[in-house]
């Protein structure tokens, strides 16, 4: 039988996530036994012998004071720095990274790739590409984690979550939710099948017929009837929405916000929240719960792809 500790290592992070768990590991246990054997060891030689013996006092020793608070110390800084070192790789994804969308809901991931493929408890990447992963609740609290990657994020409702990784290998690791979401939630999980590159494309082609996620999201942005004011020409009555994404914008109560994923899914579901300087509140409706959070990822899509930062996706074959 093949046994280990650790599930498979199949990213590029994964390695040194078990380096630092594992001295943070071997630490603990060299203290466990040390305190341990301390214990034992003063219990026996320091017992009294005779019921009318009395210890001497000890004043201190500052030698001893100093190296029991230094050493701890500068090995927990070892911790902290490293961990902190990790924790910014981790949550840093890098610009031209793949965006893959998902979507927990109550009891299941669904997935949506900008080619337009979707799918649900399945998760299909290409190896050796950084993916960066744009998630969102329908209800609950919810937790992405996939085991062979050392990748875990909280999927909060009413916010956007990002994470990346880059897998290594092929093959196909267990992902699940790891935060209690109600009757079905040892059930939320699935499968992540990691590719090769070109296994990748062949795949994606298998996909997405009626449209890209861009194309979806433009749909959508004339069904609503955001198209009718949102482009340029409309009489200025709202925001053009060319160039925005990635850009500051200036808000009528002062100050300026980043016009990142966050705030277009805000300005969406809830217009008023932060309006553009120069514009009136009131004149857009309100499309908290209009819009479903897979029509929301693709409106964004559709927003990102009229100018702005570049998305870093990879266009439909
Ligand atoms: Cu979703 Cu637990």
């Amino acid at each position: 039988m093949n046994w280990s500790i650790f599930p498979a290592r199949a990213s590029t992070i994964a390695g040194e996530i078990d380096a630092l768990y594992s001295f943070e590991v071997i630490v603990a246990g060299i203290m466990t036994v040390l305190i341990f054997f301390c214990v034992f060891l003063f219990a026996i030689r320091y017992r009294r012998r005779h019921p009318d013996e009395r210890p001497r006092p000890i004043h201190g020793s500052v030698a001893l004071e100093v190296a029991w608070s230094v050493i701890p110390f500068l090995v927990m800084l070892v911790m902290f720095g490293w961990g902190a070192k990790l924790y910014f790789e981790s949550y840093t994804p890098p610009r031209d990274a793949l965006d893959i969308y998902v979507v927990g809901r109550q009891w299941m991931w669904k997935v949506q790739h900008p080619g337009g493929q979707a799918e649900i408890n399945e998760l299909h990447i290409p190896i050796g590409t950084p993916v960066r992963l744009t998630l969102a609740s329908q209800d609950v609290i919810h937790s992405f984690f996939i085991p062979a990657f050392r990748i875990k994020h909280d999927v909060v409702p009413g916010q956007y979550q990002t994470m990346w990784f880059q897998a290594t290998q092929t093959g196909r690791f267990h992902l699940f939710c790891a935060e209690y979401c109600g009757t079905d939630h040892s059930g939320m999980g699935g499968w992540v099948t990691a590719m090769t590159p070109a296994d990748y494309e062949n795949w994606l082609s298998g996909g997405g017929k009626n449209g890209t996620m861009t194309e979806f999201g433009e749909r959508l942005f004339t069904q609503f009837g955001c198209a009718s004011c949102h482009v340029m020409g409309a009489q200025g009555r709202c925001p053009t929405l060319q160039y925005v994404y990635g850009h500051p914008v200036e808000l009528e109560v002062g100050g300026t916000v980043m016009a990142d994923d966050n705030y277009i899914r805000e300005s969406i579901l809830n217009p008023n929240a932060k309006i553009v300087r120069g514009y009136h509140p009131d004149i857009m409706p309100v499309f908290q719960g209009q819009v479903t959070e897979e029509q929301l990822m693709q409106l964004l899509a559709y927003i990102k792809s009229l100018g702005g930062s570049s998305i870093g996706s990879l266009k439909q074959q």
